[in-house]
């Protein structure tokens, strides 16, 4: 039941808070131990390397867990997309475990793959929002999302409960494997942050409604861009615009814009950048005046350490690692307002399905 919410997309937007503090209490202790199942864990310290598979946003999810689990367990980790590593599987390595993403646990095409998988006799882990699905069922391991149940087309809290939940499992491990990095993260601390921090963004409607209005409304195109962990926010920010607005949107990593697609700015294009890391903030920042220079309406999306006069859209600030966590709830808010401020049925967008259950 939607309440008083106009579209379940809101609804679930709102309850990301609510979705992270449910993970922290379900998954790790009082003093923030992960409380994962031994046998899953052992499983995975075996591996030599980790196989992230899902389509769209969980896709995009994977993207984001490669980074947390590479940091905190400093295991080699690649993400696939399901029905890519399908038919044209990758070399794998000699001793694989498989990560499957999938909120609703039906996908055909991560199905395929875990078909093959379990053939060949490898492990693997489901994460998913729906307990006794096929993919559930047929993997070695299932960790739940507990984020209730997603209705609206456009996945929200599915993606940032895939993310948190990457985050404790790769904690999870990388104590086990005796990682300094996995020691030191307080991650009971950092879900609470980011609950937090989320809260503040929805509290934020009446701004985000009008930057949709002044930004993207009038526009058929709009792009996303960032470096590293802010270009995976970007490829999900920018499929959220697409499917439920119809705006053509691209996520693109900001170096990347000079070497060709550059060309496609012109005057009003709307620009949007992800500015949470350090290391890169102000190499996006440079991409951005480039654009600027050539006419684009820029847009700031910044973490409040690295904030400068003159940005837009100021994040609480977390852990660099989970700040996905925070920059996608405003994207999401984008996408939604310009969706219904044109009049389209948010929810249930054309030409697509909640769960996709062919190839
Ligand atoms: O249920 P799944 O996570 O396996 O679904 C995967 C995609 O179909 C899904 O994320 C899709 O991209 C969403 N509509 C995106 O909002």
């Amino acid at each position: 039941d939607k309440g008083t919410y106009p579209f379940y997309m809101l609804k679930e937007v709102d309850e990301q808070p609510n979705v992270m503090r449910k993970l922290a209490q379900t998954y790790l202790s009082e003093h923030g131990v992960p409380q994962i199942d031994d046998k899953l864990i052992k499983a995975m310290e075996a591996a030599d390397r980790l196989y992230i598979v899902g389509a769209g946003t969980s896709y995009h999810a994977g993207l984001v867990g490669k980074r947390l689990f590479e940091k905190l367990a400093h295991i080699p980790t690649e993400v696939h997309v399901s029905s890519e590593f399908a038919y044209e599987q990758p070399m794998l390595s000699e001793k694989p475990f498989f990560i499957f993403l999938t909120q609703s646990g039906e996908t055909a095409d991560s199905r395929e793959v875990l078909v093959n998988v379990n053939d060949a006799g490898y492990p693997s882990l489901t994460i998913t929002n729906v307990q006794n699905s096929t993919l559930s069922r047929e993997a070695t391991y299932t960790l739940l999302l507990h984020a209730g149940p997603e209705i609206a087309v456009a996945s929200t809290k599915a993606y940032t409960a895939q993310i948190a939940l990457e985050a404790i499992l790769a904690k999870a491990l990388g104590e086990v494997t005796g990682q300094i990095v996995a020691q030191d993260f307080n991650i009971r601390q950092q879900l609470g942050l980011v609950a937090t921090g989320m809260q503040a963004i929805v509290d934020e409607k009446d701004t985000l409604e009008k930057i949709a209005n002044d930004y993207l409304m009038q526009s058929n195109r709009a792009f996303y861009i960032g470096r590293g962990i802010d270009h995976a926010v970007s490829l999900e920010a920018a499929l959220k615009l697409k499917e439920i607005s119809y705006v053509q949107a691209e996520g693109f990593a900001s170096g990347e814009l000079k070497h060709g697609t550059i060309a496609l700015i012109e005057k009003d294009t709307p620009v949007i950048g992800f500015i949470t890391q350090a290391k890169t903030a102000g190499l996006t920042r440079s991409n951005l005046q480039e654009t600027m220079a050539r006419g684009a309406k820029t847009l700031t999306i910044v973490r409040e350490g690295l904030a400068i006069d003159g940005d837009d859209l100021i994040l609480p600030d977390v852990d660099e690692m989970l700040m996905p966590l925070l920059s996608v709830v405003p994207a999401q808010l984008l996408a939604y307002y310009t969706s219904l401020n044109k009049g389209l049925d948010v929810d249930k967008p054309r030409n697509l399905a909640k769960s996709v259950t062919v190839e």
